[in-house]
């Protein structure tokens, strides 16, 4: 590849990870890949925004040479030291020893705890500003989104917000801007990438949009490290996140279950019925059969949880319990559940599942069926789905 020009003066440096499909160890299925977003500022002082992962550093480097030698880099800004950013940092500090390194004292800490060096390395807050030629970049702490080092870079001349993992999307691609793909796609990937990076940080999120929002120049670019360019669609993208980061919900509703013998499966789909009944839409998921980034993205703005397990061991089951860890992490608020499930003679799962998410929604019954329901018993599964939507559509 080559470096690609984002706005005069200002490229992409950065690889695709064309075929990352595990993204955060285990935790992020990425189906459409991940790119790893790195820019490079021609000005007085050449200055590097954010970096690659280990295994990408001959990529990065070789898309800087082809408008410098990286060797005359004056300047490298980490906005955020996770190592899908930092982990070519010792490489590229090789290459340009003398470099000065900004960010914030975590992200100093963070860097000599990973790779035993930080460089010439000044640190940053919220307030302060480098000049680098004609352009001044101005620094803006966003601790927690999603890592206490985290901030944003912003450069007024260029009306470009390097906003790193912020706004970011898992989507590889050869183009670099939002109005280069389909809408429709890279809006799914926003979400999930919400739902699955961001989602228990919210409260700090919404502060942070308003804080963006009174930038002097205004925002023409927002250049994240990850994905597309926002350029066309920065006022949608904003817009969502504020509903998101808000705990807004439509008045939908996701089935999640586990089941071992289709009894609770059974359940499962009757309770649908009842919901679809009433005019409100719900999704079934096996959790066994979906992956957990996409259950997440869709529950993201649902108020409608219900979720189902049998119960093995005196537990729910195994795939559930781990989804359930996961989404008891969301920090999600204004959402309603019920729990249900077969079991065979003790039937611990629903109070497992009650428990264990309850920090995140609020359960106000549940249905338990011994072995296989009945017609009677998959009735007042469906009159549970029903009760329940008119709840969804009812209480504010
Ligand atoms: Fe893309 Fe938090 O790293």
């Amino acid at each position: 590849m080559v470096a690609r020009l984002v706005k005069d003066g200002v490229y992409t440096v950065g690889s695709i990870d064309w075929n990352e499909r595990r993204f955060h160890g285990y935790t992020y299925v990425t189906k459409r890949g991940v790119t790893y977003n790195s820019y490079l500022i021609l000005d007085k002082k050449i200055t590097l925004i954010d970096m690659v992962r280990k295994g990408f550093e001959k990529e990065l480097i070789d898309n800087i040479k082809t408008v410098i030698e990286p060797s005359k880099i004056d300047t490298i800004i980490i906005n955020h030291i996770e190592p899908d950013h930092s982990g070519s940092f010792p490489e590229i500090l090789k290459l340009c020893p003398n470099a000065k390194i900004y960010g914030t004292e975590k992200a100093r800490q963070g860097l000599l705890k990973y790779y035993g060096v930080s460089g010439d390395w000044i640190a940053v807050k919220s307030g302060q500003s480098l000049n680098i030629g004609v352009r001044t970049l101005d620094f803006i702490d966003v601790p927690m989104i999603h890592w206490p080092d985290s901030m944003f870079t912003y450069s007024g001349y260029d009306k470009i917000l390097f906003s790193n993992d912020g706004f970011g999307q898992h989507y590889a691609t050869n183009e670099i801007f939002d109005d280069e793909v389909n809408f429709a796609a890279l809006m799914d990937e926003a979400q999930k990438y919400y739902a699955n990076i961001l989602w228990p940080f919210s409260a700090l999120v919404s502060s942070k949009i308003a804080a963006i929002n009174k930038l002097n120049n205004g925002i023409e670019l927002i250049a994240p490290s990850h994905g597309l360019v926002w350029r066309k669609h920065i006022s949608e993208i904003m817009q969502k996140y504020l509903y998101w980061s808000s705990h807004s919900c439509k008045n939908r509703v996701a089935v999640v279950y586990e089941t071992m013998w289709e009894s609770t499966e059974k359940m499962a789909r009757k309770i649908v019925e009842g919901v679809t009944s009433e005019g409100v839409d719900a999704v079934l998921f096996d959790v066994t059969k979906n992956d957990r980034t996409d259950i997440a993205s869709y529950m993201l703005d649902t108020k409608g949880w219900i979720f189902g397990s049998s119960t093995h061991n005196s537990e729910m089951l195994p795939a559930m319990a781990g989804f359930l860890h996961f989404l008891k992490g969301s920090k999600a608020k204004k959402r309603k559940s019920f729990a249900f499930g077969s079991y065979g003679w003790s039937g611990e799962a629903i109070k497992d599942i009650e428990d264990t998410v309850s920090n995140v929604t609020s359960f106000d019954s549940s249905l338990r069926v011994i072995f296989n329901p009945t017609d009677g018993e998959l009735n007042k599964c469906f009159e549970a789905g029903k009760a329940f939507a008119l709840k969804i559509k009812n209480e504010k």
